[in-house]
């Protein structure tokens, strides 16, 4: 395709960075490039502990085995959203609990979840879908008066903010993504926040297969061993040297997708009034990061023929996720509560435009010319 969905950034000082990990012999993970990226992070959101992990995935496996999750606890999330966030609930034996979504935001229903406590429940997962913040205040208010772990599914949402809080680090646990379709990447990797000091501990330990070799590194301990269950979390300081050099420019970064965003936003303000499609929604309270750009269709028949045309026309869009209680292992490891009002038929229509650092404005004015194109034809 002549103008892509994402092309990873790229800022030009990556192949430096990662240079000297390999000219210094360092590149094993925790380096000296990992202790950067997790000081910026604890520096832009406050939180007292950021550890850099192998995956989102990974780090959502980690929130899961610090909250404690066994089989047969019950975790509350939306359907829309990526497989990870269910499974890493799955794979300790929860049963994971769909509520409906919001369709201005296409965040869960912060309205719906009291409704899905039974006395299984143990946590609630926001996703901050397209890197804007789920309604958090009301959230939280749920979770402490029920006693339930918040688990901030924020794959997308670095640099946005609720309240003026960093997404990532409101809830108990945050999770971070910086996969190549992110807005920083390191190829595959993520982040776990984690806000108070409670969980540090067992955090370093769980990421480092379970043993205190992060103490033996730092000579607090004379050798180290295996203490409790963990896995390997951590990833390559090779990557975190990648990460390093996009941090540098996060400023830069995220003012180039929002002028970018914006400009779609301009672009088709005359269809939204027209009513031919719908545009994001950003509440008062969030600071989004331009993550991505959706539009919304009529419905499915419209989606499916505006991406047909688009691809002929060298462009290539994206649809998003198929809402996980209709999949074959949503079948089997979950249930909704309540009405799918929303989650299925909003799905189903909404279709995300290119949308990347470095997308050039004629790229841009191509995409939106195409769209409009097939809506007049229509
Ligand atoms: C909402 C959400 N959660 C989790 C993930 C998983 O991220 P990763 O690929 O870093 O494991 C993604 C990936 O796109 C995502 O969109």
């Amino acid at each position: 395709m002549r103008i892509n969905f994402n092309v990873p950034p790229y800022t030009g000082k990556e192949m430096e960075y990662i240079k000297e990990c390999v000219e210094n012999q360092k590149i094993c993970g925790d380096g000296a490039y990992t202790k950067k990226d997790n000081e910026w992070f604890e520096e832009k959101t406050g939180v007292s502990k950021c550890l850099l992990t192998t995956s989102c995935t990974h780090a959502t496996e980690m929130s899961a085995i610090l909250a404690g999750i066994k089989e047969g606890d019950e975790v509350i999330m939306p359907s829309y959203t990526f497989v990870s966030t269910a499974n890493a609930f799955v794979l300790r034996g929860a049963k994971v609990v769909f509520v409906d979504i919001r369709p201005d935001t296409m965040n869960i229903d912060e309205n719906l979840i009291e409704a899905a406590i039974t006395p299984k429940t143990r946590a609630i997962v926001p996703v901050h879908y397209a890197g804007v913040g789920c309604e958090m205040d009301t959230i939280m208010d749920i979770a402490k008066r029920h006693n339930l772990f918040v688990i901030e599914d924020a794959a997308q949402g670095v640099m946005s903010t609720y309240k003026g809080k960093a997404l990532g680090a409101i809830g108990d646990f945050g999770n971070y993504s910086f996969h190549e379709t992110k807005n920083y990447s390191m190829g595959e990797g993520g982040a776990l926040l984690l806000r108070d000091e409670t969980y540090v501990n067992d955090a370093i330990i769980i990421r480092e297969k379970g043993t205190n070799r992060t103490l033996y590194q730092l000579g607090k301990v004379d050798k180290y061993t295996w203490l409790q269950p963990g896995s390997s979390y951590l990833p390559s300081d090779m990557n975190a040297a990648y990460l390093y050099a996009q941090l540098q420019m996060a400023d830069e970064i995220n003012d180039a997708r929002l002028q970018c965003y914006d400009r779609y936003m301009e672009a088709f303000r005359d269809m939204a009034e027209a009513g031919l499609i719908e545009l994001p929604y950003v509440p008062k309270e969030c600071v989004h990061n331009a993550h991505m750009f959706y539009i919304k269709c009529k419905d499915f028949e419209e989606r499916e023929g505006l991406i047909k045309y688009l691809k002929a026309n060298d462009i290539l869009p994206a649809s998003h996720y198929v809402p996980l209680h209709t999949s074959t292992a949503g079948l089997k490891y979950s249930r909704f509560n309540g009405e799918d009002k929303y989650t299925t038929k909003e799905s189903l229509r909404l279709l995300r435009l290119p949308m990347y650092y470095n997308l050039t404005r004629e790229d841009q004015d191509e995409v939106v010319m195409r769209v409009k194109e097939y809506y007049k034809a229509l």
